[in-house]
């Protein structure tokens, strides 16, 4: 996993694991930034960690093939960005593609990038949401595999919209990953999505903390 912030969908995934309701292992997490609480809340966990600071590369493409060496040489066959806010050299990720995903905090395609929360609420949209997508060398621009949504109610602002989306992202996220677990999704080129061997006409949508087609 990579995270640049507080964890909390980190944290949900190593509770998920916890009770039983993920099989995997968590073999690294890594981060941009010293002080992120995702690395405190793995360490509590025993995940092993590190930091590499983007200051000590002479350019993105020389720190992200410096990145992939270390989650390579983790043995993992997935790697999830969870609160991950680098954007990837498009050439280092290549080699990833159909093995990374990342959350983002929209319903993608809308809002790629920053202050999606803001954004929805200035358009004046009537839902928000959280899309899980395969990373690839577009920014926030890959297949989504699945999405959960939440009404947008009169008297939201940008930090209540984002508290309450949060407690979604935390079911979205694990839903995912239990089906990357059970190799149950593929990524289908250019930009598809495959379950079960079956390409998805719409993104899975999170409905009572289940996936559903
Ligand atoms: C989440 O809103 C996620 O969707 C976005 O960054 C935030 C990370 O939060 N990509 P956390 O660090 O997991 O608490």
């Amino acid at each position: 996993m990579l995270a640049s912030g507080r964890g909390s969908n980190l944290q949900a995934l190593i509770a998920a694991r916890d009770a039983g309701q993920l099989p995997v292992d968590f073999v690294l997490v890594g981060s941009d930034k010293a002080g992120a609480g995702a690395l405190d809340l793995a360490r509590d966990a025993g995940i092993p960690t590190f930091t590499l600071n983007p200051k000590d590369f002479p350019s993105r493409q020389a720190y992200d093939f410096e990145l992939f060496r270390r989650l390579d040489a983790s043995g993992a066959d997935m790697l999830v960005l969870a609160g991950f806010m680098r954007i990837i050299d498009g050439e280092a990720l290549k080699p990833w593609v159909g093995r990374m995903v990342n959350i983002h905090p929209s319903l993608l395609p809308k809002y790629r990038g920053l202050h999606t929360h803001r954004r929805a609420l200035e358009a004046g949209d009537a839902e928000h949401g959280a899309s899980v997508h395969y990373v690839t060398a577009e920014l926030d621009g890959g297949p989504v595999i699945a999405q959960a949504r939440i009404a947008i109610q009169p008297g939201d602002d940008e930090h209540a919209l984002a508290q309450r989306l949060l407690a979604h992202e935390h079911q979205l996220l694990p839903a995912v990953l239990r089906l990357v677990a059970a190799q149950r999704l593929a990524l289908l080129p250019p930009d598809g999505v495959a379950l079960d061997g079956r390409a998805l006409a719409a993104p899975l949508q999170l409905r009572n903390g289940e996936l559903v087609d």
